[in-house]
């Protein structure tokens, strides 16, 4: 029974598509399917869906086509409860880090905690000792205990995108989605942010899909990767099986090259 439980799929996406004003088709026909406890990389060039995919995911937008399973729900076309269900059981980190900067640490990880509790609860900031404790357990998996009352605009790039985390992992998510969680940050940030997120997809089983920019941490940290040009998955495999020249066909330009680059002078 709980092996079954372990090796269960969590996501399904089915011949999804999502055309914007009914003119740009950022996907078409996408099916993946995710094991719960997968660390996914999502990689290709920009404009070719990577950012539609996850928002389809946690239905920040609609597919315009296809059906969309999590965790063995049709997820596709919920609405109120059954969609805060979706957003609640899927944490986001973005590369903005999307944090409330005027707030303190504590407070946005708290927020976390919004799609747990009545509307009325939520609007006066009433959280409970066990989820105030939680919060703090939290930022101390993170390593930021000591910034807890610290305004998030007086923390570094790595320290808000661990609030970020914090957040997400406030919100008891199944899934953490992340879109482009290290773009922003200098090289030794953006390490300390992966090996976080593979940790705590290790250690807690949180399944995690990331889109990232950077072939050579995708392929550093992930088992799977997904390839998408111009709204295709147009590989999706192991890793160890991504060769110099699938890669770039993803990439379909030079920057598939620079990267490639980069890649064979590291690891
Ligand atoms: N809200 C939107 N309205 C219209 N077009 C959009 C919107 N968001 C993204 N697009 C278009 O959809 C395509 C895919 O974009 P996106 O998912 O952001 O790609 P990526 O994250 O891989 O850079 C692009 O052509 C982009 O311009
Ligand atoms: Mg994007």
């Amino acid at each position: 029974m709980d092996q079954e439980k372990q090796n269960s799929t969590i996501l399904t996406l089915k011949k999804v598509g999502k055309t914007y004003d009914n003119t740009v088709h950022a996907l078409q026909d996408v099916n993946i399917s995710v094991e719960e406890g997968e660390f996914v990389s999502v990689i290709g060039p920009s404009g070719a869906g990577k950012s539609t995919l996850l928002r389809c995911i946690n239905r920040l937008v609609d597919a315009t086509e296809g059906e969309i399973l999590f965790d063995g729900r049709d997820i596709t076309h919920v609405t109120g409860k059954d969609l805060r269900w979706v957003r609640t059981r899927t944490g986001m980190i973005f590369q903005h880090y999307n944090l409330v900067n005027r707030l303190s640490v504590i407070e946005n990880v708290l927020h976390g905690r919004l799609g747990h509790k009545s509307t009325l609860s939520g609007v006066v900031g009433y959280y409970t000792e066990a989820e105030k404790e939680q919060a703090f357990e939290i930022l101390d998996r993170l390593g930021l205990a000591d910034q807890a009352y610290k305004r998030c605009d007086e923390l570094s790039g790595g320290q808000m995108q661990r609030v970020g985390i914090a957040r997400a992992l406030m919100q008891e998510p199944r899934l953490i989605l992340c879109d482009e969680p290290i773009a922003s940050l200098d090289p030794s940030s953006a390490r300390v942010i992966m090996d976080y997120l593979k940790a705590i997809n290790e250690t807690m089983r949180i399944t995690c899909i990331l889109n990232l920019h950077q072939v050579d941490v995708a392929l550093k940290y992930s088992e799977r990767v997904i390839g998408i040009t111009a709204g295709c998955v147009v590989y999706d495999g192991l890793t160890e099986n991504l060769d110099k020249k699938k890669i770039h066909e993803i990439y379909q330009s030079e920057e598939g090259q620079l990267i490639i680059d980069v890649d064979e002078g590291g690891k």
